[in-house]
């Protein structure tokens, strides 16, 4: 394994995608700090930081130092929790993310949309076959913070 000397922090670290994510960098020798505001799975071969990422000062403290992050952080579905406590959360979560990464220096942030803001899988589309000008189209508040981060995600990109 090749030292990168890159430092990257992982969020959702203890989801199904942020935890392979972080295993996978750390095995192509990346120095990865994995977050999540659950417990760290076992196997996990990362430093792991608890962190409650709807706290912008939680936000600063971990992407500080890091070259960049990839932020799997979310409520990852409708029908976990209400619709609102749903949007609102991965809203500010998000937020939180893009407005530390400009504020510490981190030029490098990937993060995970969806499907869902074309309305599939859980609804018919509006015509066939789905192209990009169906874009936006989200039928729950899941999809909607996925559609307004897609939104603030350009206009950080661009600050
Ligand atoms: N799984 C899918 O099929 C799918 C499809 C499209 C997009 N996505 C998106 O990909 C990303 C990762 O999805 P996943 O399936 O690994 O989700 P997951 O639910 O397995 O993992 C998300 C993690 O975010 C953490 N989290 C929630 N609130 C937090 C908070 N306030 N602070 C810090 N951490 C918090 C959870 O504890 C959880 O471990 C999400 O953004 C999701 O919306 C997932």
């Amino acid at each position: 394994m090749v030292d990168t000397g890159k430092r990257i922090a992982v969020t959702g670290a203890s989801g199904k995608a942020g935890f392979w994510i972080a295993n996978h960098l750390v095995e192509k020798g990346y120095d990865v700090l994995a977050t999540d505001v659950a417990p760290p799975r076992p196997g996990l071969k990362a430093r792991f930081l608890r962190a409650d990422l709807t706290e912008y000062g939680e936000a600063i403290e971990i992407l500080g130092g890091q070259d960049a992050v990839v932020h799997m952080a979310n409520i990852a579905a409708s029908g976990i929790f209400t619709e609102s406590h749903t949007f609102n959360t991965n809203i500010v979560m998000n937020a939180n993310v893009f407005q530390a990464a400009g504020a510490v220096g981190v030029s490098r942030v990937v993060w995970a949309s969806s499907e869902t803001t074309l309305g599939l899988p859980f609804d018919p589309p509006l015509y066939a076959p789905v192209d990009e000008d169906h874009f936006p189209h989200p039928t729950s508040t899941y999809a909607l913070s996925k559609v307004v981060t897609e939104e603030m995600a350009v206009h950080h990109a661009r600050w």
